[in-house]
Parts: structure tokens; C-alpha cells; sequence
């Protein structure tokens, strides 16, 4: 199901590097360091997810060996060819796959308990509407995380040698994230700015009665 077309002409650098995307991630861990963070964020097994920006869906993957039965992950793409790939790698009925934009989420109001921004924060092209986006989609108190397994600099030197389509996509300093956050109702759970990870966990507030 489409929500609406996607115009971020991200989508077709992305559609061009599907194919080589798994190839070119130079982690042999990742698998490892993938069941590390969601252990860490301490994801229940009964969970809807949203993985944003799933691309070839290596946290697709790790979500559902965490996941039980029924558990959920809604996972999201602009790219169609990434998504294919996706597709292609896993065949588990707890997934539904959307082709559609941070900024304009297929998903009720409330339905989701964790949205998961995995190395896809830099490029989304609207921000401020994709977290007002996570805030709607989220029920009192779920939680968001935006997290990259390498810090900040190296993003941003990577995607400054990158194609012209990314090649102005930053990483904000976590302060920065973090008020954006905020400002939107979200309290801070945890930043961390490093070497080794650039990570923010915000949760929607609950509501006072
Ligand atoms: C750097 S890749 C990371 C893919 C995956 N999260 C991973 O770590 O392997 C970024 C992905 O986000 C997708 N993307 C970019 N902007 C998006 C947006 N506004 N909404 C949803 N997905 C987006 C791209 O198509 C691409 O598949």
C-alpha cells in the first residue's frame, strides 16, 4: 500500500544502491551489535515497532529474533528497491512493509509502542514534521530512539564524500536532536555522543489525568 507518492529525490539514490547496500557495510558484527542496542533499549516482545527507513532490513531482521508471536514491526521506506530487498531477505507475517515517507506515516493514531530511527535521521528531508509524525503514531509513553553505530563526525565525513543526493545530509550535535525533541513533547531518556555511537531515546510523555 502507498500513502502517498514519496518526491524526496533521496529515494532514487537510495533505489540505486539497494543492491550493493548489504555488501558495502563494513561490520561484521552488526547482527551482534544490532541484539546488543535493542537489549539495551530493553524492546518487550509483545511490541508494534516502526522501523524507519528499514532499508534491506537488517533491523527488520534483528527486531524479529527479539519479537515474539505477537509482537509487530511496521517497517518504512522511500526507497522501492530497498524495500525489495527487504522483502526478498525476510518472509515473516509479524512484518508489514509500507513505502512511505517519516513525514507522512502510514499508522494510526497511538498504535505503535518503539519507533526505531536506525542510520536514517541525517536524510529524512523533514524533521520537525517526521517527529510530530512519531509523537502522534506512538502511545503515552513509547518510546523513540535515533541512533547510528558510529559517531557523528564519521557520518557526516562519510556523507560529505557521498553522492550529491546525501551529500548535505548532517547529523545535528545530539543537543540539537534532543531539543527538537522536546519541543515536541517528548521527555530525554538517555544521549550519548562518542567515538563508538551517536544515540537520543525520547519517550512521549503520558498523559496527565
Ligand atoms: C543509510 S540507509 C539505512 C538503511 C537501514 N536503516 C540500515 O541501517 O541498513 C537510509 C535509508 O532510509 C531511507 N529513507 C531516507 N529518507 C527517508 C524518509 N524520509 N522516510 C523513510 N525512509 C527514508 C532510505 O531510502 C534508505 O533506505
Amino acid at each position: 500500500m502507498r500513502t502517498k507518492p514519496v518526491c524526496d529525490p533521496r529515494s532514487i539514490f537510495f533505489d540505486s544502491i539497494a543492491a550493493e547496500w548489504d555488501a558495502r557495510q563494513d561490520r561484521p558484527d552488526l547482527a551482534r551489535d544490532l541484539d546488543a542496542c535493542l537489549a539495551q533499549f530493553g524492546l518487550k516482545e509483545n511490541e508494534v515497532v516502526l522501523d524507519v527507513g528499514c532499508g534491506t532490513g537488517n533491523l527488520t531482521v534483528a527486531l524479529l529474533r527479539r519479537l515474539g508471536p505477537a509482537g509487530r514491526v511496521m517497517a518504512i521506506d522511500i526507497s522501492d528497491q530497498m524495500l525489495a530487498r527487504a522483502k526478498g531477505k525476510v518472509s515473516d507475517a509479524r512484518v508489514t512493509w509500507r513505502h512511505a515517507s517519516a513525514d507522512r506515516l502510514p499508522a494510526a493514531d497511538e498504535e505503535i509502542d518503539r519507533v526505531l530511527c536506525f542510520s536514517v535521521w541525517p536524510h529524512l528531508e523533514n524533521p520537525a514534521a517526521a517527529v510530530t509524525e512519531f509523537y502522534r503514531v506512538l502511545r503515552p509513553g513509547g518510546f523513540l530512539h535515533i541512533w547510528h553505530l558510529i559517531s557523528r563526525d564519521k557520518v557526516n565525513r562519510i556523507h560529505q564524500e557521498a553522492d550529491p543526493a546525501v551529500q548535505h545530509d548532517r547529523l545535528a550535535p545530539v543537543g540539537e536532536t534532543a531539543s527538537l525533541l522536546k519541543k515536541n513533547r517528548f521527555s530525554m531518556i538517555a544521549m550519548a555522543d562518542d567515538e563508538t555511537r551517536y544515540s537520543i531515546t525520547g519517550r512521549k510523555e503520558e498523559l496527565s489525568s
